[in-house]
């Protein structure tokens, strides 16, 4: 039975309050979860990051950054290092989220020096994907996948398998204009990631976890989840409030379970 991935990056929300809040009471609920079959994780703000670290079970809940320089030190004002990420005891490196890629101009090659470093320091080094409805629109999503994928794992080692995770998130799907990829377009784009893994790392990239996020709700998680290439759900919005998050996840889980 495949291992499945739920988490959430809380983007520039919550503060350290709330953060402690949410994820506290996200522990709580969740604890009986069998995490060698349920792997969960939270990606907060950066203030928000040493207080969790302290007070969090990452054996229960993963922590991660939202972003990270390549570089250890140096002349990069307002830039974060692997260094002072790893003082955090944190496992996870989420890299090219759109909003980074759209909003602040991140490009593949960045992506690559960043999924390296990620990866050097012995960060998981989630990698986010996504074409754009213009690219959709045009007909080349997939070649736009592919070539995030071939750049940002360029002259990356198969060695390093056990630590890449990829989220999948169409960029018009995610936020409070997007609208969800419906589960056959889903399921269509991660089989195209997954043969393109194939083909970067061989056949044991195939292996690596391919989660499926923008506009993920109670209404289309259950369907999503059971797609032969989705190994989890990236989800935003619907999973800021712990409740309806560890519900959403139970529910999943369920119809998983069920299939
Ligand atoms: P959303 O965000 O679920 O609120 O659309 C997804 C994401 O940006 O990862």
């Amino acid at each position: 039975m495949k291992k499945l991935y739920f988490g959430s990056n809380l983007k520039m929300y919550k503060n350290v309050h709330d953060t402690m809040e949410y994820l506290t009471k996200l522990q709580e609920l969740t604890a009986d979860l069998d995490r060698s079959r349920y792997e969960m994780f939270i990606i907060p703000s950066f203030t928000s990051l040493y207080c969790a670290s302290e007070k969090i079970d990452q054996n229960l809940i993963r922590l991660g950054a939202q972003n990270m320089c390549w570089e250890d030190q140096g002349q990069f004002t307002g830039e974060i290092s692997p260094l002072m990420l790893k003082e955090l005891n944190l496992q996870i490196m989420e890299l090219g989220h759109s909003e980074r890629r759209h909003v602040f101009g991140e490009t593949d090659q960045w992506m690559n020096l960043k999924v390296k470093a990620a990866l050097s320091h012995g960060f998981t080094a989630l990698l986010c994907i996504g074409e754009t409805d213009e690219q959709k629109e045009y007909g080349i999503s997939d070649e736009v996948l592919r070539t995030q994928l071939k750049i940002g794992f360029y002259g990356v080692s198969p060695e390093n398998i056990g630590n890449i995770w990829v989220a999948y998130e169409p960029v018009w799907a995610i936020g409070v204009n997007g609208k969800p990829a419906t589960p056959e377009y889903a399921q269509e784009k991660h089989h195209v990631i997954r043969e393109c893994l194939a083909e970067i790392f061989g056949e044991k990239g195939r292996e690596i976890p391919v989660l499926y996020g923008g506009s993920v709700n109670p209404g289309n998680s259950n369907q999503l989840i059971v797609l032969p290439d989705v190994d989890g759900l990236f989800v935003g919005r619907a999973a800021w409030d712990a409740e309806k998050f560890n519900v959403l996840i139970r529910d999943a889980i369920e119809t998983y379970n069920n299939q």
